[in-house]
């Protein structure tokens, strides 16, 4: 079979085609047929060699993918040759929570990806698509649409109230526009491309944003929101838009951090990564809240809380009222531990 590998990226882009075997399906293994794959921006940072490391050598690159069951190995149950089907790259994540260490086994990080004509791949992660969806739209569903799903609809909870703010016309901010619309929520894009922004207003976004033409664009979605701003932003781009991220999120805003390469239009300065400068708060699945005190319900239940459980608060000194200079410079030393108090009376 024809494949894709990954070459010596310490110049730049090394790619070139090989010969393989078609590999034989082992227990709970599928001999996978791609009929279509194709290009995230990851994929281009293995590629060219733009990551903090260089490109995996020899490994066959891409995670977009779509196909059909070609063969099954013993104790395959869910599909059978013929099916239509797709895979996610990180293939043990198939419900609950995610887990770090699932990053692991990650098609076109750690192991080959779908460059090629035939693969090898586990059956459980498998998930089959309709005849009415072709191979060419199914494949650029598996990392661009699900990550803009799982941003708008499964963590972000959109609904048609929201504003959802998403950064640049890229496969997963488009994705994300689509996503939002479904939920009924009104959509700011933004692009550095007017014309683009035209095919966004095509496709429903309710107000756009030109990032090249209004640097400051983050005042832009505040003025067309009347001064609120947006309640779910997707922040496609990086750490480098984090801060007119935040700026633009109305009160109780939720933030879904995904841009983790370098992502610039012109695609040749490479910045460092976001997720090489904060690599936990994606691959750990963190969550940014802001935290404004607590609600009177908030207190009350905490009240009933140490009553119940006998918690005494952890005093270190207490000052009598006339001390307040020396409650003062004990706090400036440092020393203490939990709370200093001062008697009034
Ligand atoms: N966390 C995850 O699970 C996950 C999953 C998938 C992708 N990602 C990451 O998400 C990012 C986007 O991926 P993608 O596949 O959508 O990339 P893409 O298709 O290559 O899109 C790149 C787009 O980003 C826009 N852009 C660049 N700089 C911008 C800026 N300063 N402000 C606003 N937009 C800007 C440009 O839009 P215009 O041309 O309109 O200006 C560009 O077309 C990448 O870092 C990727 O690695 C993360």
């Amino acid at each position: 079979m024809k494949v894709y590998e990954i070459g010596d990226t310490t110049n730049g882009l090394a790619i070139h085609k090989v010969e393989r075997p078609v590999p034989k399906p082992g227990h709970g293994q599928v001999l996978y047929k791609l009929r279509a794959t194709g290009l995230n921006a990851r994929d281009l940072t293995l590629i060219m060699g733009r990551g903090p490391q260089p490109g995996p050598k020899n490994r066959i690159p891409l995670m977009d993918n779509a196909g059909e069951v070609a063969e099954v190995g013993p104790g395959v149950t869910r599909v059978k040759p013929g099916d239509r089907v797709v895979m996610t790259h990180y293939w043990q994540w198939l419900d609950g929570k995610w887990d770090n260490a699932m990053r692991e086994q990650d098609f076109a990080g750690t192991m080959d990806g779908f460059l090629a004509e035939y693969a090898l791949v586990p059956a459980d992660p498998l998930v089959k698509i309709p005849d009415s969806m072709s191979f060419e739209d199914a494949s650029t569903l598996q990392s661009a649409g699900l990550t803009a799903w799982n941003a708008v609809v499964e963590a972000g909870h959109a609904k048609a109230s929201d504003t959802v703010l998403t950064l640049g016309t890229g496969g997963v901010s488009v994705f994300g526009l689509q996503w939002a619309k479904m939920m009924g929520a009104r959509v700011i894009i933004t692009s550095s491309s007017d014309a683009k922004l035209e095919r966004m207003k095509a496709l429903g976004a309710d107000m756009t944003v030109n990032y090249r033409t209004t640097p400051n664009w983050s005042q832009a979605v505040l003025d067309m929101t009347g001064g609120r701003g947006a309640d779910i932003v997707l922040n496609t781009v990086g750490i480098q838009e984090m801060e007119q991220c935040l700026t633009a999120c109305a009160s109780g805003a939720r933030v879904m951090f995904i841009g983790a390469n370098p992502v610039t239009p012109d695609r040749k300065a490479s910045a460092p990564t976001a997720l090489t400068r904060f690599p936990n708060l994606i691959m750990k699945d963190l969550t940014i809240k802001g935290i404004v005190v607590g609600s009177r319900r908030m207190f009350e239940d905490l009240v009933k809380a140490m009553t119940a459980n006998k918690i005494k608060p952890v005093i270190d000194r207490v000052y009598n009222f006339d001390q307040v200079r020396e409650a003062l410079a004990y706090m400036e030393s440092g020393e203490k531990i939990g709370k200093i108090v001062i008697k009034v009376q």
